[in-house]
């Protein structure tokens, strides 16, 4: 069976600030979706890139993605995506040809994954890992609060997690598709903020590869200015 990658597109980039939905947005004088669809389409195991587009941007995102074609082996699609990410990626999912047996889905906002770190979440899923993440540890420590507080208001601790045991996680989280839209099938609300959570919840064990540091999500104009650096140095 073929590997396909889902990427959520449809954001709003709220905490980027201003201005066209994120992925629409330039790095490099490129729009980060394409530099995102790339980095899914330069992997060897994907045949198949599904854009999950604003509904408006649609045709936009179309016409983008013909200037940009991807290697002539990789297939791409774009439908319209939703409210929120996990009901874009449902959107996503829908849209995929029976003979997809891997999904990888990946973050818009991910321009910059390496390649390597594509193929190694797509590896572990062909040697049979129903889900898998790449994940780094954890630079700050992190503290659990009851619940977030009014604006301005400070927040009482409840707890420290042992730092050591925490790791932080990107994507492509990649999945074997029964998985995957099983653990999408049975989600209720619309409370997790990955894929493998989903999966989680059904008792399906999820595996972490490592991450990458270039696999960062741009969500604030401080990480714009990272990203715009990092694609400078690769350039030299
Ligand atoms: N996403 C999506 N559909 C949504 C919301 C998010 O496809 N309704 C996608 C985003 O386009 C992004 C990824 O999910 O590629 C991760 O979401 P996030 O970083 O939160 O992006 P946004 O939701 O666009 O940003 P913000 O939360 O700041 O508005
Ligand atoms: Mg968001």
């Amino acid at each position: 069976t073929r590997a396909a990658a889902v990427i959520p597109a449809a954001g709003l980039g709220l905490r980027l600030g201003p201005g066209a939905p994120k992925a629409l947005r330039p790095l490099g004088g490129t729009p980060m979706l394409v530099h995102a669809v790339r980095a899914m389409a330069r992997a060897r195991a994907i045949a198949l890139v599904v854009v999950v587009a604003p509904p408006e941007q649609v045709p936009l995102v179309r016409s983008l993605l013909d200037e940009h074609p991807p290697p002539p082996a990789v297939e791409q699609l774009v439908v319209a995506g939703g409210a929120t990410r996990q009901e874009s990626v449902r959107l996503g999912l829908a849209a995929l040809p029976e003979d997809i047996g891997v999904v990888l889905v990946h973050d818009a906002a991910r321009p910059l994954v390496p390649v390597e770190t594509v193929d190694a979440v797509a590896a572990a899923v062909r040697s049979g890992a129903p889900a898998v993440v790449p994940a780094l540890p954890v630079t700050d420590t992190v503290k659990a609060i009851a619940r977030p507080g009014a604006p301005g208001e400070p927040e009482p601790v409840v707890a420290t997690p042992e730092r050591a045991l925490l790791r932080a996680v990107q994507t492509p989280q990649g999945f074997d598709r029964a998985t995957l839209l099983a653990a999408h099938d049975a989600a209720t609300s619309d409370l997790a903020t990955d894929d493998a959570g989903l999966v989680e919840r059904m008792g399906v064990e999820v595996v972490l590869v490592p991450g990458h540091e270039e696999a960062f999500k741009v969500t604030r104009p401080l990480d714009l200015l990272l990203a715009e650096a990092v694609l400078a140095r690769r350039r030299i």
